[in-house]
Order: C-alpha cells, then structure tokens, then sequence
C-alpha cells in the first residue's frame, strides 16, 4: 500500500543532483546571490586561496572580465546554490592556463553531484578557450575540496607556504619621515620671505 502522507525528504537526489538543479552560465541577476552564498562559503577556516578577498567586488569582476568562465547551479525552488568562477592565463609564448578560483555549494546540498556537475561545464569552457592546463589552489586543511580536485582527476600537488611581513611600523617611519619634510619645507620658505 502507498504511503498517504510521505515524508518530504529534504533533497531527494533527483532533485539535487538531477532534473531540479541545472547549471548554467552566470547572468548579471546572479551578482547577489553568489555573494551571500560565498560569505557562508568562504569563512577564515575555508579560504581557498590566501591573496584573495571574498567580497562584493569579487564577484563582480569576475562577472565583467570573465563571464564565460563562470557558471551557477540553480535549484528551480531555491535559486542559486553553488558557483564556479575562474579565469583563463595567456603566458606570451607559452601555455593557456584555465584557473578555478572560486568553487562552492549550498551545504545542504552538498556531495550530491553539484560541484562536480559545475566543474564539468567550466572545464569544457576551458578546453573550448584553449587552456591545456587548470589550476586550482586550496587550504592544505580542506579535506572536503582536497578530494573533490582529486576525484576531479587534478594532481601534482605541491606545496605552497605563504609568508607576510608586517610593514606598518616601515610605513609609520615613511609617513613621519614624509610630515618632517614637509614641515622643514614651510619653515623654510617662510624664512626666504
Ligand atoms: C568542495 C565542495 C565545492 C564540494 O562540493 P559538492 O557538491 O559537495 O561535491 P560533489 O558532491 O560533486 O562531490 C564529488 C566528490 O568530491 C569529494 N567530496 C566532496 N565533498 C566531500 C566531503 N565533505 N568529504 C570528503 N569528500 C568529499 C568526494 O570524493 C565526492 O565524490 P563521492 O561522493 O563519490 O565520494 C563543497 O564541499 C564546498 O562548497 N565547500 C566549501 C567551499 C570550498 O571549500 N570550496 C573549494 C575551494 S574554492
């Protein structure tokens, strides 16, 4: 006998990875949405790369300089949950090189075949632009993102150590520096007159 009152699954996978979840290019209207979307992504913990900013400015340059990279998954019900967004490197005289810089999904849809659904397009979108290589860049902790490049066939790893060097009290001097200047200068002029 059929169930009179099924319980409604939260995302059932047809739903999610399948017919009710379409990826499709990034439009204008998308702007917003992404960039909610990645502030929940995107925390201290989860930065996919340390020289980049997630903030509104992000998401619209990728949209004015690389719109055809750039790629959304929508649910028919919910709108947006996820986002691929990368760029294309010419090196003069030597490879195309796609880049994915930023890749994320809704949590409550996630490993279910979304950012894997995401990537396929961009990686076309790169083969299509000529890239020969993608790179991707990822925190060393991010087991989730680690094994999703790996299942995406990426490998050759290697690891990167970012340094900083705290400039502010150089920057205090300079700017001390610069106000005695200018104070000597005035003096001086005031004493030709
Ligand atoms: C990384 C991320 C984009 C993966 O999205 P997703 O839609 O859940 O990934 P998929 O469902 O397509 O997963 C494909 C494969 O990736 C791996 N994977 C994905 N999420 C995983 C997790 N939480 N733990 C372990 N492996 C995971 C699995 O190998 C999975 O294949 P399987 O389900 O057959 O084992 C998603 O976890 C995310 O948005 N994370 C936060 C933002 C982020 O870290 N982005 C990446 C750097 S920009």
């Amino acid at each position: 006998m059929e169930d009179e009152n099924p319980q409604p699954h939260a995302h059932p996978l047809e739903t999610v990875g399948g017919t009710g979840v379409s990826i499709r290019p990034m439009t204008i209207d998308d702007i917003p949405a992404i960039f909610h979307l990645g502030e929940v992504l995107f925390t201290a913990r989860i930065a996919p790369n340390a020289h980049r900013t997630w903030d509104e400015y992000e998401v619209v340059g990728f949209f004015q300089t690389d719109c055809e990279f750039c790629f959304v998954a929508e649910d028919e019900n919910k709108g947006v949950i996820g986002f691929a967004l990368g760029t294309i490197i010419e090196k003069h005289h030597s490879w195309t090189y796609g880049y994915l810089i930023w890749l994320g999904v809704r949590a409550d849809y996630q490993q279910s075949g979304i950012a894997q659904r995401l990537f396929r397009h961009f990686k076309n979108a790169m083969i299509d632009a000529g890239a020969r290589i993608i790179m991707v860049d990822t925190d060393a902790e991010n087991h989730a993102s680690l094994r999703f490049f790996r299942k995406m066939g990426f490998d050759h790893s290697r690891q990167h150590v970012y340094l900083t060097l705290n400039v502010d009290d150089d920057r205090r001097k300079h700017e001390e520096r610069r106000k005695e200047r200018i104070i000597r200068y005035t003096v001086d002029d005031h004493e030709k007159e």
